[in-house]
């Protein structure tokens, strides 16, 4: 009884989720092995970049842990709400964007979320499923580093997701981001690319490129996973200074900078 319930519970469940899924459009998510690479930058430009551009975007933070999505858009004092049905009711950031981060539903700011693996699932699919999404052309979904419950959960339960890798040139991140490449190999994950970031550094002063990682250890990383090298996105401390200030995203506030216009070139290929 128990087991048939349990299948129905399931079933339902499962065309709950093809429902939503069919509402979110193309979805994407930006992962690494890594942290502090750059995951939540990339993820929360190229929204406000597709946002721009007249579609409609949702973003998701699945960084339970270290929710940085909201602060990135300097959101982070927002309260979530909750509709009639009972359902979440993500943040419009800026016209045509929504995002959802648990740290919006924190009741202090720096509360820490201590879950497990069946809670952290359970809240994930949650803010997939249980969520007023307004009917979406892209859904772009943040995620913690490494390969963990959070990225399991939405690479098992959304069929056409696919990842975004970030990496940078550093030895460690290379080795953090070939596991990353096999989890999605094992996974069958289709993969859009790999984008190098903060490898090359842009003087505020000069204006002039320096390398401080290799970017050809990515490059590689990328040929020999046979997936595309989407290039490197420079650390353009002048850029995301200006952004700071402005408290926008660096594609908003310095729109003509090195780093802005390589996260256009790529918001381009998706
Ligand atoms: N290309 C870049 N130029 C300058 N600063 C960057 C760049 N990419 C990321 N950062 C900064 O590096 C830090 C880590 O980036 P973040 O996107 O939070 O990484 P992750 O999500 O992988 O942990 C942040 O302070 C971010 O503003
Ligand atoms: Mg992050």
């Amino acid at each position: 009884m128990t087991t048939t319930l349990g299948t129905l519970e399931q079933r339902l469940r499962q065309k709950e989720m093809a429902v939503t899924l069919g509402r979110l459009g193309k979805k994407y998510l930006v992962l690494s092995g890594k942290g502090g690479v750059g995951k939540t930058t990339v993820a929360v430009n190229l929204a406000w970049l597709k946002a721009k551009e007249g579609f409609k975007v949702g973003l998701l933070d699945i960084d339970l842990h270290g929710p940085d999505l909201a602060g990135a858009l300097y959101l982070d004092d927002t309260k979530i709400s909750v509709d009639d049905r009972g359902h979440l009711v993500p943040v419009e950031a800026v016209k045509n964007l929504w995002i959802l981060s648990v740290q919006n539903l924190l009741e202090r700011k720096e509360e820490a979320v201590m879950w497990r693996g069946p809670r952290k699932m359970r809240a994930i699919i949650q803010f997939i499923t249980e969520t007023a999404w307004p009917k979406l052309d892209y859904f772009f979904i943040d995620s913690p580093p490494g390969t963990g419950d959070e990225s399991l959960t939405v690479i098992k339960n959304i069929p056409d997701l696919k990842a975004l890798v970030v990496s940078t040139g550093h030895r460690m991140a290379i080795s953090d981001v070939a596991k990353a490449l096999d989890f999605l190999k094992t996974t069958q994950t289709e993969i859009t690319g790999l984008v190098d970031n903060l490898s090359l550094l842009i003087c505020p002063e000069c204006g002039q490129e320096t390398i401080l990682h290799d970017p050809a250890g990515p490059k590689k990383l990328a040929y020999q996973a046979n997936i595309p090298f989407l290039g490197s996105l420079p650390m353009d401390p002048a850029a995301t200074l200006l952004a700071e200030q402005k408290q926008l995203p660096v594609a908003e506030a310095a729109p003509d900078s090195p780093l802005a216009t390589k996260l256009k070139a790529l918001a381009d290929l998706l």
